[in-house]
């Protein structure tokens, strides 16, 4: 019997960083009201559901994903009254608001950790992992992925607690079954409250064993989500997200199981480390194999295929702009961006774009570290300095890798600070805003902007986008990726130049009968090349 095909299937979902996104009382930093004005510009867009990062109450140590409520709304962003309008509000754009869970640590200013501080026969002790010591002698030598060592001594207690992110994000211990059954209401307040989905932060880091030194993947990990999903996320009809940066094919047909006994889709990393040193930190990055990549995405289509779910995406709040990274943010700007999109937005699974990027928006380069906010930057800038890296090296790393590349402003018009605020931003814009911004765009119809519309509008019309196989062709050819879909007696091709140079494509001569559906060169070029980025989707019936 073929299950029912579920509604996101066909989603596209769309992710917001709400400090950067807009001001709406001119404090500088982006707020629920900001959202709540833009939603028209995101229902011309098209999209199904808002991945909402976090706003619950949090000293933002890292920028809200150091929670210490879950069942309120941090001040800055403003009150649980804008959210529950939110929520109503974006219902009648049917656009959904997922939630942002971080679930594997909480803010070291959450209640429960202030209890759990307090002696260890506390009730909440036990929701923390903790190790007994002596002062200088660490349990032993992991360290945190934000620099420095991943345990940190409390004298009171003569006791290490662990934490995987900053000294402020103590790890919560998932063995606890009160701390689960806490987190559990918790979310099940949420869905009442009519959160439309959840996306569950590092949720491949909740069953630690540190002893062991393992993080993620720990050996109670999927029967603590399957729990997770049936006492919560069953009981809705929601679309839901795990963030998984060790998640194997096999792992993630787990997650994403069409049973839906985790969750909708997983959202995994293996195709954005490509450019990475191998056994290496980001920071040292490599010329993006780009065979490597085709194959590499190529095997999560197949591999998934009719056994799972993957996630489609190229950018998030972690993670440089794509346009900068894989495209060329100068001279071809409009046309690698709208290349890249058509390689994603072609493939199965569940597209995310990350604001910003439907305008083409661009990495950064600022001159001092100063103007840097990130803690994961600020951290490896020092930690960098004293190993021995140059000032200039560092620099190069953090504009190539940094996260801040994705947080700048969103660049709304081209008035004083891109219109994101009419405050001091609290992270400066982008220079190019001038030229870069939502209002030139939906004056253009070439702009990137109407390209996303159109390959959501696809998605949408052609079912062949979310239910066609796939076949890789061309495969080891340096220059074009190529790929066939299909589904119900039609065929799909999408081809794309990667690069910047006119290339030859014996496809093209094989495809010329076929429906263009999207193209993004408006005029006919040379026949049987592919001009500098050119991208393209064909149909055809037989
Ligand atoms: C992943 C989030 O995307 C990232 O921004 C954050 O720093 C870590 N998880 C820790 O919560």
């Amino acid at each position: 019997m073929e299950e029912q095909k579920k509604w996101w299937r066909n989603a596209v979902v769309y992710q917001i960083y709400p400090r950067s996104f807009q001001d709406s009382n001119g404090d500088g930093i982006g707020d629920i009201q900001g959202i709540i004005d833009r939603l028209d510009y995101l229902k011309k867009l098209g999209i199904d559901a808002i991945w909402l990062s976090p706003v619950c109450r949090s000293p933002q140590d890292d920028n809200g994903y150091d929670i210490s409520d879950y069942q309120d709304i941090d001040p800055m962003f403003g009150n649980m009254n804008d959210m529950e309008r939110l929520i109503a509000e974006a219902k009648k754009c049917n656009i959904r608001i997922m939630i942002d869970l971080v679930l594997n640590h909480s803010s070291d200013e959450h209640r429960w950790f202030q209890e759990a501080k307090k002696g260890k026969d506390n009730p909440y002790h036990d929701y923390y992992v903790w190790r007994d010591g002596e002062e200088g002698v660490l349990p032993n030598d992991m360290g945190s992925v934000f620099g420095g060592p991943a345990w940190e001594w409390v004298p009171e207690l003569k006791q290490y607690y662990f934490h995987q992110f900053s000294v402020k994000q103590p790890d919560l211990n998932w063995e606890n079954p009160k701390l689960r059954k806490e987190i559990y209401d918790m979310i099940l307040w949420w869905m009442e409250k009519g959160a439309g989905g959840f996306r569950l932060d590092v949720i491949d880091q909740i069953a630690k064993e540190p002893d062991q030194k393992i993080t993620n993947n720990g050996p109670r990990l999927h029967e603590f989500i399957r729990e997770l999903s049936k006492e919560t996320f069953q009981k809705g009809d929601l679309i839901t997200v795990g963030e998984a940066w060790g998640a194997d094919t096999e792992r993630a047909k787990l997650y994403s199981n069409p049973d839906g006994s985790e969750f909708s889709m997983v959202f995994q990393f293996e195709h954005m480390m490509l450019d990475q040193e191998a056994g290496k930190e980001k920071w040292d990055f490599c010329p993006l194999p780009f065979v490597k990549l085709k194959q590499n995405l190529a095997k999560w289509q197949t591999a998934l295929f009719e056994c799972g779910w993957n996630s489609l995406f190229w950018n998030n709040h972690d993670l440089p702009r794509i346009v900068s990274r894989w495209g060329n943010d100068k001279e071809y700007r409009v046309e690698s961006a709208k290349m890249l999109a058509t390689v994603l937005h072609g493939m199965q699974g569940t597209p995310y774009i990350y604001q910003g990027e439907e305008l083409g928006m661009t990495n950064v380069r600022f001159e001092s570290i100063d103007q840097y906010q990130d803690i994961e930057i600020r951290n490896m800038y020092k930690e960098r300095l004293q190993k021995g890296y140059s000032e200039a090296e560092i620099m190069e790393s953090i504009y190539t890798k940094g996260r801040d590349n994705a947080r700048t402003p969103m660049q709304w018009d081209d008035s004083v600070n891109a219109g994101f605020t009419t405050g001091i931003p609290w992270m400066e814009v982008n220079p190019n805003y001038t030229e870069i911004n939502a209002e030139k765009a939906l004056e253009n119809e070439n702009s990137v902007f109407y390209y996303y519309q159109k390959l959501i509008q696809l998605r949408k019309e052609y079912d062949i986008f979310a239910e066609g196989d796939f076949r890789l062709l061309l495969e080891e050819d340096e220059n074009i990726f190529a790929y066939v879909r299909e589904y119900q007696g039609k065929q799909m091709l999408v081809v794309a130049n990667f690069t910047e140079n006119t290339v030859p494509c014996t496809l093209l001569k094989e495809w010329q009968d076929g429906e263009v559906l999207i193209c993004n060169y408006s005029e006919d070029g040379e026949e049987g090349m592919l001009r500098p980025y050119e991208s393209a989707i064909y149909l055809c019936g037989f």
